[in-house]
């Protein structure tokens, strides 16, 4: 049986649904924080088990008769570390054949502050004696894409990554990529650097955003405290700014770069190109 962890988050349901592409539900297994959020995944057939990464006493249970698991990297900053090795404890307990784990681009050299916590659970995983597959995942299109509605409100669109390229991919590509690894033979030991094969500055998005929209928009950067302090105004987290600032920053120096094409790789297929998530957002608003 397969398990896939942070199962009712975003990404957690693509693979779900990416999984049942390849097999029967009854070999899927949905780990979750919260069973009450995950009916509609329970009526897919799929079995739904109680696994709170910082209630490790769930996770020894919810993982038996896995064979292989997806740990999908928690959202909860700054406690991730702990969190993981509680799942990785768990996985080599439990006898898991195969964690694929999903890690940040470059993880070991990567300059993005956020990073330093995927670089601990790699060398946890590699303490850890059980096997294990990274799926070192570059940015969500999604994460942009997110800011679309407030750029055009405003006729701009803010950020720090100056003309730094970033090589996204949408988030149903990331998931579909984690299908294919969990599905296939022969992962353990293997790093993928998984990102979009094409490339653009946030200058470029704007542009791509005018013309979708009709509506001009031009990008603006700002140095990085000023950035974060305009995310922080619009409502955002402490962290959560001080995370999106910094990693604007060190795209500029090309933190959110790759040019390997592995995912398109992994899905035997073109990557999805912002524009076509582009279209959809603006269609959906
Ligand atoms: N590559 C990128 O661009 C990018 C962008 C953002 C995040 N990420 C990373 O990728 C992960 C997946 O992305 P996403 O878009 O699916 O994020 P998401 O929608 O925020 O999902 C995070 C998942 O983690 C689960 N979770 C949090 N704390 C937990 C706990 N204590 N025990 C068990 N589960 C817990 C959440 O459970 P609930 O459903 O109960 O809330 C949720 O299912 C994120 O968590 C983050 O580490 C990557």
């Amino acid at each position: 049986m397969i398990a896939i962890t942070g199962a009712t988050g975003q990404l957690g349901r693509l693979v779900i649904t990416a999984l049942l592409e390849h097999v029967q539900a009854d070999q899927v297994v949905a780990l979750v924080r919260d069973p009450l959020k995950a009916e509609d995944i329970a009526e897919r057939g799929v079995d739904v088990r109680h696994a709170d990464y910082s209630q490790p006493s769930t996770l020894g249970t919810a993982l038996v008769g896995v064979e292989k698991l997806l740990l999908i990297s928690s959202n909860e900053l700054g406690q991730r570390v702990e969190q993981h090795q509680a799942v990785i404890d768990a996985a080599k307990a439990a006898g898991v054949k195969l964690v694929a784990y999903t890690s940040v681009l470059h993880a070991d050299t990567s300059a993005l502050g956020l990073a330093e916590e995927h670089r601990q659970t790699e060398h946890a995983l590699q303490n850890s004696g059980v096997p294990y597959v990274l799926l070192r995942n570059g940015w969500y299109h999604e994460n942009y894409l997110a800011g679309v509605g407030s750029a055009l409100a405003h006729h701009a669109l803010l950020g720090s990554a100056e003309d730094g390229r970033i090589s996204s991919a949408s988030r149903a590509d990331y998931a579909e990529a984690a299908a294919v690894v969990l599905t296939g033979s022969d992962q353990a030991g293997k790093v993928y650097e998984l990102a979009g094969d094409d490339s653009y500055s946030l200058s470029e998005l704007a542009a791509l955003i005018t013309r979708q929209s009709g509506t001009h928009v031009a990008y603006q950067n700002l140095p990085e405290a000023e950035y974060r302090k305009v995310l922080l105004d619009i409502g955002l987290p402490e962290p959560v700014a001080e995370l999106l600032a910094d990693s604007d920053s060190a795209a500029a120096k090309g933190a959110l770069f790759d040019d390997g094409k592995q995912l398109s790789g992994l899905l035997g297929r073109p990557t999805t190109p912002v524009a076509v998530s582009l279209q959809q957002a603006l269609a959906t608003g």
